[in-house]
């Protein structure tokens, strides 16, 4: 039976665990990447710009990337390069990408391919949601036009990682978060919590990524700030891949292993900043979901995945 192909339309403020992400989606037989949006988050929106290209050139890759938005729908944008470096790569050098971005803004493309190509992609968000948010604006209807929405944000256990509640992505701009939330259409989650429990890179596993060959020795070398920071900060035992996770999702939906629906508030005031507030009450009385969260996933076949896609040349 022939594999059916997975289109995605990846929104992502491009940093070292965007870039593996990316590279996956590049790499995996059977996707095909439609689109790359922008947004500021991880980096400045032109860093996050240059990494995607970057990205996509090392792969070997060409697909149009749309600028997004350089600050958050109403707050001053705060990055995460004291997590992931000042360029967002552990400052890896990298030739200047020859490509060049498209002239259309990343929501107009967004809402563009929603209204245009409706039923035919998978879009993957990666970083905060004020793209996505912007393009709900002009098209309320916009989740609906894909297949599935797989969102790498929240902290469903309740740990943050910026503040006690809060995962950046959500943190960053928690009123776009909120917008998507309470958007019509398919949302699935994969949150920091996952990413914790099933996307912790160790050492040896670090040792084998980069015997694979130079998309490995690339997908290491840029997570080399995350690993400190992981390893200082969150006492994990090497660098965690959340957006990687995310994107295996999305590829192979297999990779969530057990799903929950749920209703979703985010914290947009001060203490409760970025939280995804979960309404656990029984299903008799808690509020109707807007969201499904996944639960529990495959760390071995999100592993392998990543495996894979670092290899060949
Ligand atoms: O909290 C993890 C998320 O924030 C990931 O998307 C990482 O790239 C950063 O954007
Ligand atoms: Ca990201």
């Amino acid at each position: 039976m022939t594999k059916t192909t997975t289109s995605l339309v990846i929104d992502t403020d491009t940093a070292s665990d965007d870039a593996v992400a990316i590279m996956m989606a590049a790499r995996v037989p059977h996707v095909t990447v439609r689109a790359i949006t922008t947004v500021a988050g991880n980096v400045p929106i032109e860093l996050a710009t240059r990494n995607a290209l970057v990205t996509l050139e090392l792969c070997a890759v060409a697909a149009p990337v749309y600028v997004g938005a350089a600050r958050p729908l109403v707050r001053a944008l705060e990055t995460a390069q004291n997590v992931h470096g000042e360029d967002g790569m552990s400052g890896v050098a990298f030739a200047e990408p020859t490509m060049s971005v498209e002239s259309v803004s990343a929501p107009e493309a967004l809402v563009r391919i929603a209204r245009d190509e409706p039923g035919r992609h998978t879009l993957v968000t990666l970083g905060p949601l004020t793209n996505v948010a912007a393009a709900l604006l002009i098209e309320p209807g916009l989740l609906s036009a894909f297949t599935s929405v797989v969102i790498m944000g929240g902290a469903f256990d309740g740990v943050g990682n910026v503040n006690r509640c809060g995962e950046f992505n959500i943190w960053a701009d928690p009123e776009a978060a909120a917008a998507v939330v309470d958007a019509s259409g398919p949302k699935l989650f994969v949150g920091w919590d996952m990413s914790r429990r099933h996307a912790v890179v160790t050492v040896a596993e670090a040792a084998g990524l980069r015997r694979q060959g130079p998309i490995g020795e690339f997908a290491v070398a840029i997570n080399r700030c995350v690993g400190d920071f992981a390893r200082a900060e969150t006492g994990l035992d090497g660098f965690d891949l959340p957006d990687p996770l995310a994107m295996a999702v999305a590829i192979d939906r297999s990779v969530a292993i057990e799903v929950r629906a749920a209703n979703i508030v985010i914290g947009t005031d001060d203490v409760c900043r970025g939280a995804t507030l979960v309404d656990m009450r029984p299903v008799a009385v808690a509020d109707a979901p807007n969201a499904e969260v996944v639960t529990v996933a495959d760390e071995n076949r999100f592993k392998s995945m990543l495996m894979a896609a670092c290899g060949g040349v």
